[in-house]
């Protein structure tokens, strides 16, 4: 290939093929951070809920001493699932035949383990994950010796408390689950250009950016998009342009490979976090956040806008991609890569794919 070639979109295989999934779920996805749940869920000692990461089942819970720690859901006698959905409690007690750990993870002990000679308790404890704590999102990576969060994503966690001043005190006030019929990384990629826009989202195109204006460029594993406002008679809803020195922008910090913040003009934060079910399955869910249910009317008026105009067009787009790509008749067609960058160019498709070609290289 000469550098005057233009470079091809991925194969089809890679959006069709089971054996493709089964690769990133042992690969990518088991060594990458992904979102688990936000901290206000763990508020208390004793508070855990459970989550998926590749296809693994996972809890978090708040100690005793106020450390938030996460382990495999499952015991260490005989390997039944320890905790379901979400509660609180004092000790974590398997259901099977109730060996009982503490919430560090130490077992505590089982029903006449003491007449097993040589049982040593000590030597048996729930195996832990990485957690870590970035603005009150916490996410987990399966890979003890995956880089830090601000390795992989370089100056997010400042610029989000820039754009975001209150976020470490946001609770989630709204999850919207948008199940799509289309491979995740159909999904991600529509997500990663804006050259769809101007044709596909008119309210988010004319109602609240200025999509002239808009670029995505990558920031380590992140892809970074900024755009300005749209002129104030034309937004679709009211912001305040002299709260906050950033009320004017629009900026998303897409976290390689399943989760996004965005925020909004009016510094309003939501995030996209993609759930892979199969190689044609993933479910997206939309979170709005406020301060203590502050401003809920507003947001969730937002929040319904979003689902029914940007979410609702990209479901029908990422659905026939999906169709498409399982035509016999498709041939992976050029990006447009602009080398001045900008809203008409794929130039961020084109790092995401490579991205998804080093996944499954592992
Ligand atoms: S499998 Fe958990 S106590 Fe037996
Ligand atoms: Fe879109």
């Amino acid at each position: 290939m000469t550098a005057n070639t233009p470079i091809r979109s991925l194969d089809a295989r890679y959006y069709t093929d089971p054996e493709v999934f089964k690769q990133e779920q042992e690969g990518l996805l088991a060594s990458t951070w992904q979102f688990a749940g936000h901290v206000s869920q763990v508020e208390h000692p004793g508070d855990y809920f459970t989550f998926e990461i590749a296809g693994e089942s996972l809890f978090c819970v708040r100690t005793r001493d106020e450390e938030i720690k996460a382990f495999y859901n499952v015991c260490q006698h005989r390997a039944h699932q320890l905790v379901q959905d979400q509660g609180n409690t004092g000790l974590i007690v398997c259901p099977y035949h109730s060996w009982s750990y503490e919430l560090t993870g130490e077992l505590r002990g089982g029903p006449n383990t003491s007449s097993v000679p040589g049982f040593d308790k000590s030597s048996v404890c729930l195996t832990s994950v990485r957690i870590e704590n970035f603005c009150g999102f916490l996410f987990a990576n399966l890979d003890p010796h995956a880089n830090s969060m601000d390795e992989w994503f370089p100056n997010v966690r400042q610029e989000l408390c820039e754009f975001v001043p209150h976020i470490k005190q946001l609770k989630p006030i709204e999850w919207i689950e948008i199940p799509e019929r289309c491979n995740w990384k159909v999904s991600v990629e529509n997500y990663s250009e804006c050259y769809h826009c101007q044709l596909n989202h008119p309210t988010f195109a004319n109602g609240i950016v200025k999509a002239s204006t808009y670029d995505i460029q990558p920031q380590g594993y992140c892809l970074r998009h900024t755009t300005e406002c749209q002129n104030l008679d034309k937004m679709s809803y009211p912001i305040d342009l002299d709260s906050n020195k950033h009320a004017g922008s629009y900026s998303s910090w897409y976290l390689w490979p399943l989760m996004s913040f965005q925020v909004y003009p009016g510094n309003v934060l939501n995030t996209y976090h993609w759930r892979t079910l199969d190689h044609e399955h993933v479910v997206v869910w939309r979170g709005w956040y406020s301060i203590d249910g502050s401003d809920a009317k507003l947001i969730h008026d937002l929040a319904v806008q979003d689902r029914e105009t940007t979410v609702e067009e990209d479901i029908h787009l990422v659905e026939s991609v999906q169709r498409g790509l399982n035509s016999r008749g498709y041939v992976p067609g050029p990006l447009v890569v602009d080398p001045k960058c900008g809203v008409k160019s794929e130039h961020s498709v084109k790092v995401l794919q490579q991205w998804m070609r080093e996944g499954i290289k592992q």
